[in-house]
C-alpha cells in the first residue's frame, strides 16, 4: 500500500501537453492551492486530508469505481481525519453515473427509540445545554457503516474487502499527521480525559503531539477489520455494537442492540432545479441544504450578478436578503420527510421564490422580524468534511459526511477505538422557544424516537447540457449551503475556475441572528461602507466553509478546486 501510494504521487503527471501548459499557467498566477495537483482526464479525488485523497486515487486506478473509492475514503477519513471523518457518524451522497441515473442516499443519524422530545430540558423546562453537545447522551445511532454497505451493495465494483483495506492499514501501520492536526490533537487532551474514563485508545494522551508524529489507531483497525469480514453486522451486530451499547451504560446514553439492530440507510429521489440552464441535483430531506440551496438560486435568478460583479455590494444585497428569506422557511419547514410532511414542492416553486423577494428594498435591509415568524435552530457545528470523486467512466460522487461537532460527543467507544457523534443537537432541542443563542427551534425538527435530525449538509452535482458539470460540497454548519450557492454562483456567473471559485472569500446570513458573517477582505470596504449605511450589521469571523470540488471542463479535462483552509487535497490521474 505505501509503496502504491510513493508509486501515485510520483504518477501525479497530466497527460497530455496540454494540460501541462494549462497548469503551469494556473500555478504561475497562483490559482492552484498547495494541494491542488491539477487538471487530470481520467479520475479526481478531493478530500479533506491527503491521506484519504491518496486511498480514493489509489481505488481508482486499481479499476474501482468512484462509488468504490467514495466507500473506502469514507473509511479511510474515520481513520486520518477524526473530528469529521467518521463511522460513528452519518452522512449524505448525492451519486451520478455517467449514463445520466442519479440517486440519492440518506445514511444520517437517528434518535434511539427512547429518545424524547423534552430529553435534553431541566425540570423547569430549560434547555442544559452541554447534555446535546457532550457525553453519551447526545450521541445519535450512527449511519455511516449501513450507508457505505449499501452504496457499495448498490453500485460499487470492487469487492467490499478491497474497499476496506486501505483504512485497515492506515490505522495499524498509522499516518504521519499533519501541523493542523497535531495542534487539535495537543488540544483535545483534557476534554477527551473528562469524558472517557482511562483516556482512550484513540490517541496516546501522553504525546505531545508533532507535525509527521505517527498515530496508530489499533482498536479502530480491529474494528474496521470486523466491518470488512461481516458488512453491516460487523459493526451494528456482535462485539463492536456490545461496545457501543456498553458505552451507553456506562454514559447512561440510551442506545441500545435494538436501536443498532434496526438502523437502515435509505434511498431518497434527488431534488432537482435549475440555474441559469444549469441542473442542480441535491439532497431532499433530511437534508435542508438541498431545498435551500434551489430556493437561493432561484431568488436571484432574476438578477444580473455578474454585471454587478463578484462580492459588489448589490450583489451581497440581493444574496443577503435572498438568504434571510430562504433560511427563515428552512426553520420552519424543514424536517426528517418520515416523521413530518415537508413542504417541497411549494418551497421549491420558483414562482413562490420571486414573490418571497418582493418585498426586498434596496434602500435598506429588511429587518429579519420583518420576515415570515418562523423558528430556527441554534448555532450548528461547522465540522463536517466533504469529498468529491469522478471516475474514468465519468460516474460522480459528492458526500458530506460527519460527527456533528469537532469530534463529536468525544466518546471513544472502549474497545471500538472510534468516535460517537453528538448529532442530537441538530434537533431543535425545545421547539417554539428560545435556546442558549436567543434563538427559537422548529416544530419539524422536534425530538422524537427514531427520528432523523435536521441536517445542513449539501453534497450537489451540477449538470450542464445534460452531462457531468460540478461536483460540490462542504463542511460549516448552517454556512454549508451558502457556500455551496457561492461555489456555484462563482463558475457560472463569475467564470472562475474551480480552485479559484473554492478559495474565493465568502459571506454568510441565516435570516437569525440577523448579521452578514464576513470572511477577512470577502467585501472591499466601499461596499461594506454602502451596505452598512442602509442597515446591515457586517461581522468578521473565520474562514466560512471548506468546500472540495470538481468542474469538468470545456476541454474535457477535470479540474478540482482543494479548500486551502484546511488540508484539502485534490488527487487525480
Ligand atoms: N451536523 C451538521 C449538519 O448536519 O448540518
Amino acid at each position: 500500500m505505501q509503496r502504491t501510494i510513493k508509486l501515485l504521487t510520483k504518477l501525479k503527471i497530466s497527460s497530455t501537453l496540454i494540460v501541462l501548459v494549462i497548469v503551469f499557467a494556473s500555478c504561475v498566477s497562483g490559482q492552484l492551492g498547495k494541494n491542488n495537483s491539477g487538471e487530470f482526464k481520467n479520475g479526481m479525488v478531493v478530500t479533506a486530508h491527503p491521506e484519504a485523497s491518496k486511498v480514493g486515487i489509489y481505488i481508482l486506478k486499481k479499476g474501482g469505481n468512484a462509488v468504490d473509492a467514495a466507500v473506502a475514503v469514507q473509511f479511510a477519513l474515520a481513520v486520518v481525519y477524526p473530528n469529521a471523518g467518521n463511522i460513528g457518524g452519518g452522512g449524505f451522497m448525492v451519486y451520478r453515473s455517467a449514463k445520466g441515473e442519479v440517486n440519492a442516499l440518506d445514511f444520517r443519524e437517528k434518535a434511539a427509540a427512547s429518545a424524547s422530545r423534552d430529553m435534553y430540558l431541566d425540570s423547569a423546562g430549560n434547555p442544559v445545554v452541554d447534555k446535546s453537545l457532550f457525553g453519551h447522551l447526545a450521541a445519535g445511532v450512527p449511519g455511516s457503516v449501513a450507508g457505505m454497505v449499501e452504496a457499495h451493495q448498490k453500485y460499487g465494483k470492487l469487492s467490499w474487502r478491497e474497499v476496506v483495506q486501505p483504512a485497515i492499514d492506515l490505522a495499524e501501520n498509522g499516518f504521519k499527521i499533519t501541523k493542523r492536526q497535531s495542534a487539535e490533537l495537543n488540544g483535545l487532551h483534557r476534554k477527551l480525559m473528562d469524558i472517557n474514563i482511562n483516556g482512550t485508545a484513540m490517541v496516546n494522551l501522553e504525546s505531545t503531539w508533532q507535525e509527521n508524529s505517527l498515530l496508530v489507531q489499533t482498536e479502530l483497525a480491529n474494528t474496521l477489520k470486523l466491518i470488512q469480514q461481516k458488512g453491516k453486522a460487523g459493526f451494528y451486530e456482535g462485539a463492536v455494537a456490545d461496545s457501543i451499547v456498553a458505552e451507553m451504560q456506562r454514559g447512561k446514553g440510551l442506545i441500545t442492540k435494538e436501536d443498532l439492530k434496526n438502523y437502515r440507510a435509505v434511498w431518497r429521489k434527488p431534488i432537482t432545479g435549475s440555474y441559469r440552464g444549469y441542473k442542480i441535483i441535491t439532497m431532499p430531506p433530511t437534508s435542508s441544504g438541498g431545498i435551500a440551496l434551489i430556493q437561493l438560486l432561484q431568488s436571484v435568478e432574476p438578477y444580473p450578478l455578474k454585471k454587478w460583479g463578484h462580492n459588489s455590494d448589490s450583489t451581497v444585497q440581493v444574496i443577503v436578503e435572498a438568504e434571510r428569506r430562504v433560511y427563515a422557511d428552512r426553520a420552519t419547514h424543514l424536517g426528517d420527510p418520515d416523521f413530518y410532511s415537508v413542504p417541497q414542492k411549494e418551497l421549491l416553486d420558483p414562482v413562490y421564490n420571486k414573490r418571497r423577494m418582493a418585498n426586498f428594498n434596496w434602500a435598506a435591509a429588511t429587518p429579519s422580524d420583518q420576515i415570515l415568524a418562523g423558528v430556527i435552530k441554534g448555532k450548528e457545528s461547522e465540522e463536517t468534511t466533504h469529498f468529491s470523486i469522478v471516475d474514468h467512466e465519468g460516474n460522480a460522487v459528492s458526500i458530506t459526511t460527519t460527527l456533528n461537532g469537532s469530534y463529536g460527543s468525544l466518546v471513544v467507544v472502549k474497545g471500538g477505538g472510534f468516535l460517537l457523534n453528538n448529532e442530537m443537537d441538530d434537533f431543535s432541542v425545545k421547539p417554539g422557544a428560545p435556546n442558549m443563542y436567543g434563538l427559537v427551534g422548529g416544530e419539524a425538527n422536534a425530538i422524537a424516537p427514531n427520528k432523523r435530525m435536521l441536517s445542513s449538509m449539501t453534497p450537489t452535482i451540477v449538470e450542464k447540457e445534460g452531462k457531468l458539470f460540478m461536483v460540490v460540497g462542504t463542511p460549516g454548519g448552517s454556512t454549508i449551503i451558502t457556500s455551496v450557492f457561492q461555489t456555484i454562483i462563482n463558475v457560472v456567473d463569475f467564470d472562475m475556475n474551480m480552485q479559484v471559485a473554492v478559495a474565493a472569500k465568502k459571506f454568510h446570513h441565516q435570516w437569525l441572528p440577523d448579521e452578514v458573517y464576513v470572511e477577512k477582505d470577502a467585501i472591499d470596504s466601499l461596499s461594506t461602507q454602502k451596505l452598512e449605511a442602509k442597515g446591515y450589521k457586517i461581522i468578521n469571523r473565520g474562514a466560512i466553509g471548506r468546500v472540495d470540488a470538481i468542474l469538468k471542463t470545456t476541454w474535457g479535462a477535470y479540474q478540482a478546486g482543494a479548500d486551502p483552509r484546511g488540508d484539502d487535497t485534490a488527487l487525480g490521474y
